[in-house]
């Protein structure tokens, strides 16, 4: 068998995963020495005999006990493809994770999770604000399933989470601690390693409590929640990684154990994403790196011109947490850089937030983010808008408050066209 790990090392040096993007998990000469893996374009594969379809449900299906290196026979796209599995290696490259899972959608990725391993009477306790999708997931659909739902500010910290676990016996039904950090769309972050000490403090030995951590707005470039005690991270690779507005998926990363259930709920679920979107997938990864460093460059310019715009009230930026802030400490030990994420605040309210968006003439007025076009939205009429009113106040979403993914553009360019439509408050 190929062995993956010796392709990772020239000598002694480990390679970076931007190195590996072009070339990890796949080798030429599977066909016809094509530089880039070809889009497998198929429901099916053929078996060499019967015995070996015999022997590639039966590892498929876990009737067999295989070894942690070994490679699952192909044997239907919905359970396996080969550009889905090498897209699925060089996911794990930058979460340092033992094994990923794609999906059709973020919101797939996340209750594929949810669906895995929460039952009947467990507690999931989730940080808020999270993204509307995932809120309504939790607050709406999960107690359907008498999964009881209790959440935390994400500003408040692991104290505020210890609180929502003070009552009854809610330590000893807990499942899951499931967090977005930095959570959209206010760039709360969340203490990774605060949350994973709660899970193993009310871990039991036949019931361990995961951290499920979504890291769409900063992973997997300026941010590994594996390596900071995470069980699972998260992705709605439709946004950085897919990086180019032009695919939904998502994905799970985390320990084969644990990754072994996601897959097989995926099998079942049938939420598998399809050849073309990870062909597409293999194509963003590999400009992953420079796109994101570049789209944080412009986000730092453009912050700068709004934190000292006359029209601007707040913004809520990481290149700008200061020294002595209990946010700025979290985001020197699980972050590596600010990412390309703002909201902001204008003077006034829903109305004059509506003004801005609509005189926007470069940057396009869309919901989504991490693309290489600059989008702006109003996440509490758009994203957000599932949550009640009053709520969307408590975990500081206002009126006022629009939300900028910065793209590759220009920066000053995105300045002068900030700048004008903020002119038309
Ligand atoms: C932080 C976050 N997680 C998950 C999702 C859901 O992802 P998808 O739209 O790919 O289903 C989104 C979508 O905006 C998001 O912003």
């Amino acid at each position: 068998m190929w062995d993956k790990k010796a392709k990772k090392k020239i000598g002694d040096r480990v390679l970076r995963p931007e190195s590996l993007m072009m070339s990890y998990g796949y080798r030429p000469e599977w066909s016809e020495w094509a530089v880039k893996a070809p889009i497998f374009a198929t429901s099916t594969f053929v078996f060499e005999s019967a015995q070996a379809g015999k022997d590639f449900f039966a590892k498929a299906y876990g009737l067999v006990e295989s070894t942690p290196d070994e490679e699952m026979g192909l044997i239907y796209s919905r359970l396996n493809n080969p550009s889905l599995e090498i897209l699925e290696d060089r996911l794990t490259l930058w979460d340092g994770a033992e094994a990923s899972a794609v999906f059709e959608s973020g919101m797939a990725a996340i209750s594929t999770t949810a669906l895995s391993y929460l039952r009947p009477g467990d507690l999931v306790v989730i940080s808020e604000p999270c993204y509307g999708g995932t809120e309504y997931l939790f607050h709406e659909i999960l107690p359907q399933f008498d999964i009881q739902v209790e959440c935390f500010r994400s500003s408040e910290g692991v104290e505020a989470l210890n609180r929502t676990l003070d009552v009854e016996d809610r330590r000893e039904r807990l499942r899951m601690i499931y967090v977005e950090t930095p959570s959209n769309p206010t760039n709360d972050l969340v203490d990774i390693q605060g949350c994973a000490r709660v899970a193993r403090e009310c871990s039991s030995e036949d019931r361990r409590v995961l951290l499920a951590v979504d890291n769409t707005f900063l992973g997997p470039v300026f941010s590994q929640p594996l390596k900071h005690g995470a069980d699972l991270v998260i992705y709605s690779l439709t946004k950085y990684v897919g990086g180019h507005s032009d695919l939904i998926a998502g994905a799970v990363l985390g320990p084969s154990d644990l990754m072994d259930q996601i897959k097989g709920t995926r099998t079942f679920l049938g939420n598998m994403a399809g050849p073309f979107t990870g062909f597409l997938l293999m194509r963003s990864l590999e400009t992953l790196k420079l796109r994101m460093e570049a789209e944080a460059r412009g986000a730092m310019v453009l912050a700068d011109f709004l934190a000292d715009h006359p029209k601007v009230k707040t913004v809520s930026y990481l290149g700008h947490l200061k020294e002595g802030d209990p946010r700025h400490d979290i985001f020197k030990r699980q972050c590596t850089g600010p990412g390309s994420m703002i909201a902001f605040e204008v003077k006034g309210g829903e109305e004059e937030a509506f003004r801005f968006l609509n005189a926007l003439k470069l940057i396009k007025l869309a919901v989504s983010l991490g693309g290489t076009e600059s989008l702006a939205e109003h996440p509490g009429a758009m994203t957000h808008s599932d949550i009640p009113l009053e709520d969307q106040e408590k975990i500081g979403i206002t009126p006022a408050m629009c939300r900028i993914s910065v793209g590759v553009e220009d920066p000053q360019d995105l300045v002068a066209d900030v700048s004008q439509a903020l002119d038309h408050i």
